[in-house]
């Protein structure tokens, strides 16, 4: 086996285009230093959920040391152009008609120019460079462009960090497939194409104009020959087991007949048994094997002793049939699928799950750096292997951190990174990116962030809601606004008119900068609302809140007990051992 690997020597590429090495990997990754099997799960020390664009996370050596990551899946955002939503919960329990923008898939030229510059000028891997300047004649300036752009380095990153043992799934769809295709194979060498998956993700569309397009692409890479695979079975079907599995034994086994004969001649396994001569060629066993296999029941014997006695091959014992790169049976995770969590690109389960169990091992290192709603960190978990996750969107990471609490409990252990823990960070994250500041903030309160029919028009100032029940039809709201810049006095009586105008029983306001005292007189003065329902006690109308209290836990929301706006994730068994889930699950 021949292992070319590219040599990644500083920090980010220093090597400049033309330049390419053979680089041997450490002899221990420091992310394989845990132990063995699935008591890894619980020391958790690895796992880890990143907050931001996954480039930099990538860069990042000290996380992502070369030959450190056994499976990497990534699902990225397919460049369809579409604003993607999340839904939330309404008081009955359906999901809110009224959705929130959470990324959107569209690519341009400009955002990505830049980056692709970086890319020509520093990676390593000539032959890449020059595919993508022969794609970049082809495809101009132009959105499809603009997303391999952004494709590109990070594949490069990931083949970096991946074990010579690893693979890597990549979920698309036939909008950029046949590209994202010819880029893995640059990266990682035609010759390590292992299988296009093709996933049947939904049902014909009535009113398609063309073949119903159905099915979404998994392209299935390894980095080298030698990779984890631990071949993956199912259940036959039932039309099998009738045609197949006729027979049952007294214990009401079902067993098929399978031939005892050697296809070969073999003068010393020729021998009379029980009455039966000696096929031409002889028995396929010794006579000793055949003693141990007619004391186990495992021999089927016909009344006509002309005719040969048959191996019972028992259904129980079957792995069950292999499964192919056509997947019909896991259906897609929609509105009605109890998993479902209201991420518009959540994915099932049982799709990761048979991707991990297949490419990776008990303790090995799972990385998804696109993960969404954390599907891929859920399933890894479950199956007791530590990963990675990051994401740029922080009601993702919101999102996956209930997730993983409402399925694992305290079993689950990780670090967060990324996400601001002082003062400092959280005014960085403000001047960076207001939008996901505001995330952020009302992650601190578990608010339900706007939705996208909330904070126009007449509902004005809306950044976010918390509910309560007041009776067992009704439901209060709060109003929440957020503040990542400087505040004055007027903001109050803007919120306040916002709460009256807009019937909302209560307002707050978290803010970043420290209230001013004529501020905190103009909340006081706004007065207290009550909660008959809970026990009669009253609470302020109008409440500030800052972020550092909110960090140190020196202020919290005084209002009555709220409502969670969130689906929750059912609870997980406790991890089990590899072979006990294979058997269960298929
Ligand atoms: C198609 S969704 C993944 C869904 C996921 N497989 C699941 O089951 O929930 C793509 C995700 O990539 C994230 N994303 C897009 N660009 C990113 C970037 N540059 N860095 C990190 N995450 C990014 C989006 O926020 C989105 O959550």
């Amino acid at each position: 086996m021949r292992l070319e690997l590219i040599n990644f020597t500083r920090q980010n590429w220093e090597s400049r285009r033309g330049k390419r090495e053979i680089f041997r990997p450490a002899k221990e990754s420091p992310l394989h230093s845990c132990g063995d099997g699935v008591e890894l799960v619980r020391c958790g020390d690895m796992n880890r959920l990143l907050f931001g664009d996954n480039l930099p996370w990538l860069r990042n050596r000290e996380i992502f040391p070369n030959a450190s990551v056994d499976l990497v899946y990534l699902d990225p955002p397919f460049n369809s152009n579409a604003d993607y939503n999340v839904l939330f919960h309404e008081a009955s329990g359906e999901a809110s008609q009224a959705q929130f923008h959470a990324f959107t898939d569209t690519w341009n030229w400009a955002d990505a120019a830049q980056t692709y510059a970086e890319f020509v000028d520093d990676c390593p891997n000539t032959a890449v460079v020059e595919m993508m300047d022969a794609l970049h004649d082809f495809l101009r300036n132009s959105p499809m462009m603009a997303y391999l752009a952004m494709m590109a380095p990070r594949l490069v990153e990931l083949h970096r960090i991946l074990k010579p043992t690893g693979s890597l799934y990549l979920h698309c769809d036939p909008t950029a497939s046949h590209y994202l295709r010819m880029l893995l194979d640059g990266i990682f060498g035609a010759e390590n194409f292992r299988t296009e998956i093709v996933w049947k993700r939904t049902n014909v569309h009535n009113d398609s104009k063309t073949w119903s397009r159905v099915s979404d692409t998994i392209f299935f890479y390894s980095k080298s020959s030698d990779f984890a695979w631990n071949p993956p079975y199912q259940k036959h079907s039932e039309d099998y087991v009738e045609a197949k599995y006729g027979n049952r034994d007294e214990k009401g086994r079902y067993f098929t007949l399978d031939n005892m004969t050697s296809p070969a001649p073999r003068p010393n396994m020729m021998y009379e048994w029980k009455g039966h001569a000696s096929p031409p060629n002889g028995w396929r066993y010794s006579k000793e094997t055949m003693a141990k296999l007619d004391g186990e029941g495992r021999i089927w014997y016909p009344d006509d002793k002309s005719k040969r006695p048959r191996l019972k091959r028992f259904l129980d014992e079957m792995p069950g049939r292999l499964i192919d790169n056509v997947w019909t049976d896991i259906s897609p995770s929609n509105s009605q699928a109890i998993e479902r969590l209201g991420y518009p690109t959540q994915k099932p389960q049982a799709l990761l799950e048979r991707i991990i169990l297949a490419s990776s091992n008990p303790g090995d290192m799972v990385l998804d750096p696109f993960c969404g709603c954390g599907t891929t960190i859920h399933a890894a978990q479950k199956l007791g292997r530590q990963w990675i996750g990051i994401d740029v969107t922080y009601l993702a990471i919101n999102l996956i951190k209930r997730r993983l609490k409402d399925a694992f409990g305290n079993d689950v252990q990780f670090k967060e990174q990324g996400q601001p823990t002082d003062f400092g960070s959280a005014k960085e994250l403000a001047r960076l990116d207001k939008w996901q500041f505001q995330q952020w903030a009302l992650s601190l309160i578990d608010a339900r962030p706007r939705t996208e029919g909330d904070g126009k028009g007449a509902d004005r100032g809306v950044d976010g809601l918390l509910y309560f029940y007041e009776s067992k039809d009704k439901r209060e709201k709060i109003l929440v606004q957020v503040k990542g810049g400087a505040v004055k006095r007027n903001d109050m009586a803007t919120l306040l008119g916002d709460v009256n105008n807009q019937k909302f029983v209560g307002g707050i306001l978290i803010t970043l900068e420290k209230p001013t005292k004529p501020m905190r007189e103009e909340a006081a003065d706004a007065g207290r609302y009550t909660s008959k329902l809970w026990h009669d006690k009253d609470y302020p109308k109008i409440q500030i809140l800052t972020v550092e209290g909110l960090l140190d836990g020196s202020e919290r929301v005084d209002g009555p007990p709220q409502m969670n706006p969130f689906a929750k994730a059912q609870r997980e068994a406790k991890p089990e051992k590899q072979q006990d889930m294979l058997r269960e699950m298929f």
